[in-house]
């Protein structure tokens, strides 16, 4: 199990260009299922998750190439219709294939993606609305075995906005006879991006990014050539390294639209930011301002990917602030490490009181899931003295060269 190795104290001082997303080119290398054509993604980040989902589509019997930042994938010689379970287990997001598949063959047997590192992570929403859509799904010894003969388009209302359910029932409804609505669908911008491949590969959807998503059936698709959008967390997260080292760091190629809730937050803790559309500068404060709160909400709202970020940075603010983490049930694993790096945090159910400390001392901390270990990273950079984080395979999940990187601006990170 690698580690990094961080003697902390140094100001992070320069420019770095911002990877794809990964919440958004796993779901669109999901649907390349779909198209029984070829597809070209550009800007597809290099990730242990992304390598996954990859190896998930060449076991099924697509082609698949990878060129630096480009991925080409050929779906026409698919010829299996399950899903590996040891892949699936890996990766729980590729549960996202059983809409793809549907829509494609009308059959895919996939394992129950089961929990992870955050909470239990159900799919319930996902199978009502596939059910609704006309889907056949039978539960057996872990797995899921799916019929859909005919699909028929309809109106469906999501009990809550959730990304991965909003996108299995795009995927299926582009193939379902007739029209789909999806109310109090996510509006996360990876939405966006889904809608704008699958549009080009011949689907008629609108209205993504609004909660209410409207799909006109298909039945012919043809290729596609697709840019994935910039990672909106690694922005965020590379925003609050400059932030918790008081360094001035400029990010290239994302999208302002998609991380106004993270400016603000960074904003009211102390920071200046300026930006135009595609490049944006943070300067970080002597001592963060603490925040008397900050919520985890869906789309628009702050984004929970980037709640252990944020702890990071309050654990150093002049005061009290207050987390409260709505989305998932147990997002809190950071916590116990940041405390042993001198941070004062109390959690109490689904909030967590953080009393800012002068400063953070380096200790031996465990990455637990893949955004509370980038917390620990950013917290060793602030640290005084040495931290060491393991089991950063959690962190390369999401983080493309993140030690590099974070070299280039000045910090003092070694990878063994
Ligand atoms: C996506 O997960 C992201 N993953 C997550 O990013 C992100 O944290 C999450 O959306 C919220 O923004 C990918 O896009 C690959 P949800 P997803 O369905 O789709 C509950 C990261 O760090 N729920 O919106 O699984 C669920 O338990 C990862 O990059 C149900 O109850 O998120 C959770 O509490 C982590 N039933 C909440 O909704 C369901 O059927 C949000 O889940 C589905 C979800």
């Amino acid at each position: 199990m690698g580690k990094y190795i961080i003697e902390g104290g140094k100001r992070l001082v320069g420019e770095i260009n911002v990877t794809g997303a990964k919440n958004s080119v796993l779901p669109v290398l999901a649907a390349t299922v779909i198209n029984n054509d070829t597809s070209t993604i550009f800007n597809c980040p290099n990730l242990r998750d992304v390598e996954v989902m990859e190896q998930i589509l060449k076991t099924i019997g697509c082609k698949v190439n990878r060129m630096d930042d480009m991925t080409y994938v050929d779906s026409r010689p698919i010829n299996k219709m399950r899903i590996s379970e040891e892949l699936v287990r890996e990766m729980r997001s590729s549960i996202i294939l059983m809409g793809a598949m549907l829509a494609r063959f009308g059959e895919v047997e996939i394992s129950y993606p089961g929990g992870c590192e955050i909470g239990p992570r159900p799919i319930d929403l996902h199978l009502k609305s596939l059910r609704e859509l006309g889907a056949i799904i039978e539960e057996s010894h872990g797995f899921l075995y799916c019929k859909a003969e005919n699909l028929r388009g309809c109106e469906i209302q999501l009990d809550y906005p959730s990304v991965g359910a909003t996108e299995n029932i795009m995927m299926v409804a582009v193939k379902a006879k007739g029209t789909t609505i999806i109310r109090n669908a996510a509006r996360e911008p990876e939405i966006i991006d889904l809608q704008n491949y699958l549009n080009v590969a011949g689907a008629k959807i609108y209205g993504a990014g609004t909660s209410v998503i409207r799909i006109d059936g298909v039945d012919s698709f043809n290729s596609v050539e697709h840019n994935i959008i910039p990672d909106r967390i690694v922005a965020g997260t590379y925003m609050v390294a400059a932030a918790i080292t008081g360094g001035e760091v400029v990010l290239k190629n994302i999208e302002v639209e998609h991380i106004q809730s993270i400016i603000a937050k960074l904003r009211e803790a102390g920071c200046m930011v300026y930006n135009n559309c595609t490049t944006l500068k943070v300067i970080g404060p002597r001592r963060p301002n603490a925040i008397e709160t900050v919520q985890t909400l869906p789309f628009p709202g702050f984004p929970t990917d980037m709640q252990a970020q944020m702890m990071a940075l309050l654990s150093l603010a002049n005061g009290t602030s207050i987390i409260s983490e709505t989305v998932f049930e147990n997002r809190f694993k950071h916590v116990e490490e940041l405390v042993r790096m001198g941070a004062n945090i109390k959690t109490v159910g689904k909030a967590a009181v953080i009393k800012g400390v002068e400063g953070l001392t380096g200790a031996k901390v465990s990455a637990k899931d893949l955004r509370g270990g980038a917390s620990l990273v950013l917290s060793g950079l602030a640290a005084k003295g040495t931290t060491e984080v393991d089991n950063i395979y959690h962190i390369e999940r999401g983080y493309d060269g993140l030690e590099k990187i974070l070299q280039s601006l000045g910090a003092d990170i070694k990878k063994i």
